[in-house]
């Protein structure tokens, strides 16, 4: 089993991108330090960052059947206009959870809705990259503890 890290649409810009919005890691900082997490806790980890609908979507298909036992996404902008991509959470029914680097709440109305919040395990907001670490520490206890 492995806990899967997917990450939408200009994430791949982390560092550089609105710094006091998103912080100042790189999204390889953020996935390094999950894959360390991970590998201290002995569970799995992959990631994988696209800025198309359907890379994404793919990958969730296939985390049904290869081993894929926990998901934490950030679906980006994606968060806000893909029923699509919600659909493919609901078929494959993997545990998730959604994490925005910013506080989606305290920023402009359309980013006010999700359409994966309802489905989530839980959602983790306005924590910077700390949101993944704490997403990814729930998940392995919750793996452990159902092992
Ligand atoms: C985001 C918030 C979204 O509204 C935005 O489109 C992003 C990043 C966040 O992590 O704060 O791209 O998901």
């Amino acid at each position: 089993p492995y806990v899967l890290a997917l990450h939408g649409p200009n994430l791949n810009m982390l560092g550089m991108r609105e710094p006091h919005l998103y912080g100042a890691d790189t999204l390889a900082d953020i996935n390094g330090r999950l894959a360390a997490q991970a590998q201290a806790a002995g569970m799995g980890f992959d990631w994988l960052q696209s800025n198309a609908e359907h890379v994404l979507i793919d990958r969730i298909h296939a985390a049904y059947t290869d081993g894929a036992a926990f998901i934490i996404i950030n679906p980006a902008a994606f968060t806000h206009t893909s029923v699509a991509l919600r659909d493919a959470l609901a078929a494959v029914k993997i545990p998730f959870i959604e994490v925005h680097l910013s506080n989606v709440h305290a920023r402009e109305a359309f980013r006010q809705h999700s359409y994966f919040s309802d489905l989530a395990v839980g959602v983790i907001c306005g924590l910077g990259a700390k949101g993944y670490e704490y997403a990814l520490s729930h998940a392995l206890n919750h793996l452990h503890a159902r092992a």
